[in-house]
């Protein structure tokens, strides 16, 4: 049995003035300690369900409980709940210490605990040199781990994030998501982040929303997500996915095979169930799991090379296949004979114990 969620959004409806849905009937379980991402396009409401959660937007219908309990209805600050927002909002007038001490400063601690824990909640981001030093001399790294701190010291339950690293260059970006997810470990506490780049979603968290126009596509671990796509959106939104029309022609065992144009293809049937004989169904195909050689061998299908673009490892082909299909193949670029240019025709193939989804129409 699936534990009880920490936190759950019960059939939550968001519509603001106007008639905006920023949530359409959101059902979510947040399990304690999981880190949990919220991924979309611009405008699909992840901030919208983060300020649902953290109290600052009351939902127009539906319920938000917290341990079981009804807080629809409770004030942010009585919720056990804290968030970073994407511009940090440190005070410019207070240094380093205040600023991570402000949340306790409210409460009624002593001069001491509050400097202990102050002072280990930097240590914790790796901030405990920066104690006296005003927030205008830190770099935006720096000032992410000060917002950080800041938010952690009072121990929350949950901790939202929205849109954390998105003021950091790619190189400190990565570094951070690294520093976020052992943080997370540490602490064991629930963390719920947005963001809107997948690859920074697949690389942080335990589980991922995928959301779209205020409803959800899907909720799944990476791995499941990028192999499993339940929906096309979810398919194209999570890395590069081919989505070819293709016959199906019969099946072995659990493998059913499909035919896009001439391009042999295979998927596991995820019901136990094949469709009938001929029918047409949209197949996930990555761009790693095509191959492209020179020459044509049972198996292969031609496609015509329409340019090749340089990824660093990868040399990526957009291509079309006979039928004009367009489709996209990631080569290594030592593969050995690799000799595409644009206008070549590749002779492309499944890459063998390839798993292609098949996807709802
Ligand atoms: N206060 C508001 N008043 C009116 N409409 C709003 C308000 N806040 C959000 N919306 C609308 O609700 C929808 C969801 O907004 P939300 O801010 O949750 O999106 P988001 O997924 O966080 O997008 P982004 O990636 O751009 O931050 C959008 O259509 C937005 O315009
Ligand atoms: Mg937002």
């Amino acid at each position: 049995m699936a534990p009880d969620p920490l936190v759950r959004l019960q059939t939550v409806s968001k519509i603001f003035p106007g008639g905006i849905v920023g949530l359409d009937a959101v059902d979510l379980d947040i399990i304690s300690g999981e880190f949990i991402t919220l991924l979309g396009p611009s405008g699909c409401g992840k901030t919208t369900s983060l300020r649902v959660i953290a109290g600052f937007e009351s939902p127009s219908s539906g319920k938000v409980l917290l341990d079981g309990r009804d807080i629809t209805a409770l004030r942010p600050f009585d919720r056990p709940v804290n968030t970073v927002f994407q511009d940090y909002a440190l005070f410019p007038h207070m240094n380093v210490a205040e600023n991570v001490g402000f949340g306790l400063s409210l409460r009624k601690l002593s001069g001491a605990e509050q400097a202990k824990r102050t002072g280990d909640a930097l240590d914790m981001v790796g901030l405990a040199d920066k104690l006296r030093a005003r927030v205008s001399e830190l770099s935006g790294g720096q000032r992410q781990r000060v917002a950080l701190a800041r938010a952690i010291v009072c121990e929350p339950r949950v901790l939202l994030l929205d849109e954390p690293l998105s003021a950091l260059d790619a190189h400190l970006r990565e570094q951070m998501q690294v520093e976020l997810k052992r943080l997370q470990s540490r602490l064991g506490t629930t963390f719920v982040m947005v963001t809107h780049d997948q690859t920074e979603a697949l690389s942080i968290s335990d589980r991922i929303v995928v959301m779209n126009k205020g409803r959800i596509e899907q909720i799944a671990p990476p791995a499941t997500l990028y192999d499993r796509p339940a929906t096309k959106f979810v398919a194209s939104f999570i890395g590069t996915m081919n989505l070819l029309q293709s016959r199906f022609v019969g099946r072995d065992g659990e493998r059913l095979r499909f035919t896009a144009g001439t391009l042999p293809l295979e998927a596991i049937s995820e019901t136990g169930q094949s469709p009938g004989e001929g029918e047409v169904r949209t197949i996930g195909v990555r761009p790693e799991d095509l191959l492209a050689m020179t020459e044509a061998v049972p198996g292969t299908a031609p496609a015509r090379v329409d340019s090749i673009v340089f990824h660093g490892r990868t040399l990526r082909l957009h291509a079309e296949l006979e039928q004009g299909a367009p489709v996209v193949i990631d080569a290594p670029r030592q593969a050995e004979g690799f000799q595409f240019s644009a206008g070549d025709v590749a002779h492309i193939r499944l890459r063998r114990g390839a798993n292609c989804p098949v996807l709802p129409s």
